[in-house]
């Protein structure tokens, strides 16, 4: 495979990187483990020690979204409410304002909270399936892998069925700030996304005030009336962050995870013969093809990972994607093990920013895929060449079509 390098041949640079970055890691991993990209222009950070050190590093903060020196250049000053508003996202925040909103969404997030949804979370499945039974194929990511988050996330945060679509675009422009560098065009966009996103949420909340549900919005307000407490805008963002976070993520996890079983036909058989190998084989998909590339972290001290001096200020790309195919941490880093034992990955993070929806993205993930391998025995792709988003963080594929 040839990468079309920027200046640098260790930078980020080519659409190869979005189908398949983990040759590229292995080089960046081996030679150059702590880097400064300049195409990003931050440090990237590939080995398993350093990532998970980083995510313990009280000098590295999660608040990296304020805008500045980019809210200097000309254009970008109407884009301040943008950057006080995803500031106020958890992804971007540390201790107090971090451990406060955690406390309360941790609340709506119990383990209890969450095995209640399987039921449902294996009837969306069984009813997307119906539909394209009989037609003996199906492009799975439009199919299933979007659905299924979707209206699960949209049935916990109470949004009725005929208002799910309009949230597409919205959650798109965040995943897509989430995923690559601004720029004035799309921020701009994201922008007026976010205030409707926003606005959806303010009449959402209020209907859940005159009338409770047995959903996450209800469980935050009465975790509020039990003296949790988060201003209005910080409540209506973290209802965003819990749309999207939950939305595309997933997605990718059945997309990515499905692809690499029928990639690997040895173990998609190891799995059918044993479908109680479910749970360790989506911690492998999770780990082999994780769909959050990586997450980001600035120094607000000086500060070194394996030597390097890290600037306050300085941006850190921490590359869970290459950490979780680390040789020293994983044996065989490169091959699919469906009932791999020692798989302590960083697809969720690590650390106080641990994905709060783990516990719901491997319900999802395990009865979409076991459901798809009982009911669609001659399951496999076929002839149409792969797309993959354009987005470094967020690794998915736009279609993936199958015959059955
Ligand atoms: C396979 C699916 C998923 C993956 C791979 C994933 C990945 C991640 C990662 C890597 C982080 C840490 C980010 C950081 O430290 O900077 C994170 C945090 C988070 N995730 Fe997920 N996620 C998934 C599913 C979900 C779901 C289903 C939800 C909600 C329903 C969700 C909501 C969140 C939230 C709110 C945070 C921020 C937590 C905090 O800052 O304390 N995620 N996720």
């Amino acid at each position: 495979m040839v990468y079309h390098y920027s200046k640098n041949e260790y930078d980020f640079y080519g659409a190869e990187l979005y189908a398949n970055p983990y040759p590229f890691y292995d080089k960046l991993r081996a030679k150059y483990p702590v880097h400064l990209d300049s195409y990003f222009g931050c440090w990237v950070v590939t080995t398993y020690e350093d990532v998970v050190a980083a995510f313990a590093n009280r000098d590295l903060s999660s608040e990296r979204a304020e805008g500045g020196a980019l809210l200097r250049q000309e254009g970008w000053k109407e884009l301040q409410p943008l950057f006080a508003h995803i500031a106020n996202l958890m992804f971007y925040a540390d201790a107090p304002k971090h451990t406060q909103i955690r406390a309360l969404i941790n609340k709506a997030f119990s383990a209890r909270m969450m095995e209640t949804w399987r039921d449902r979370v294996q009837q969306i499945v069984n009813e997307q399936l119906d539909l394209v039974q009989d037609q003996h194929h199906m492009e799975l990511i439009h199919d299933l892998a979007q659905e299924l988050p979707l209206q699960t996330i949209s049935d916990m945060l109470g949004i009725p069925p005929q208002d799910r679509t309009r949230f597409k675009q919205w959650s798109d422009d965040l995943a897509y700030f989430l995923g690559n560098a601004p720029t004035l065009e799309k921020c701009t966009q994201l922008m007026q996304s976010m205030n409707e996103f926003m606005d959806y949420f303010r009449g959402i909340v209020e209907e859940h005030r005159a009338h409770p549900r047995d959903n996450i919005v209800s469980a935050l307000l009465l975790a509020e009336e039990q003296g949790v407490t988060l201003t209005e805008d910080e409540l209506l963002i973290n209802c965003v962050g819990i749309f999207v976070g939950g939305h595309e993520t997933t997605t990718n996890l059945i997309g990515n995870g499905l692809l690499a079983l029928l990639q690997n036909p040895q173990q998609l058989q190891i799995l059918r013969n044993d479908s109680s190998l479910i749970k360790s084989a989506i911690e492998e998909l999770l780990r082999y093809d994780s769909p959050v590339q990586f997450t980001a972290r600035i120094a607000k001290a000086t500060t070194q990972i394996r030597g390097k001096k890290i600037y306050k200020g300085q941006k850190v790309m921490l590359m869970l994607g290459a950490a979780n195919h680390d040789p020293q941490q994983f044996q065989e880093p490169n091959r699919l093990d469906v009932s791999r034992h020692e798989n302590r990955h960083l697809a969720f993070g690590g650390n106080v920013h641990y994905c709060i929806g783990a516990a719901l993205a491997r319900i999802e993930g395990q009865i979409a895929i076991n459901t798809i391998l009982r009911r669609m025995p001659q399951i496999q792709l076929t002839s149409s060449p792969l797309e993959w988003q354009e987005n470094l963080s967020y690794h998915g594929l736009k279609a993936l079509p199958l015959t059955f």
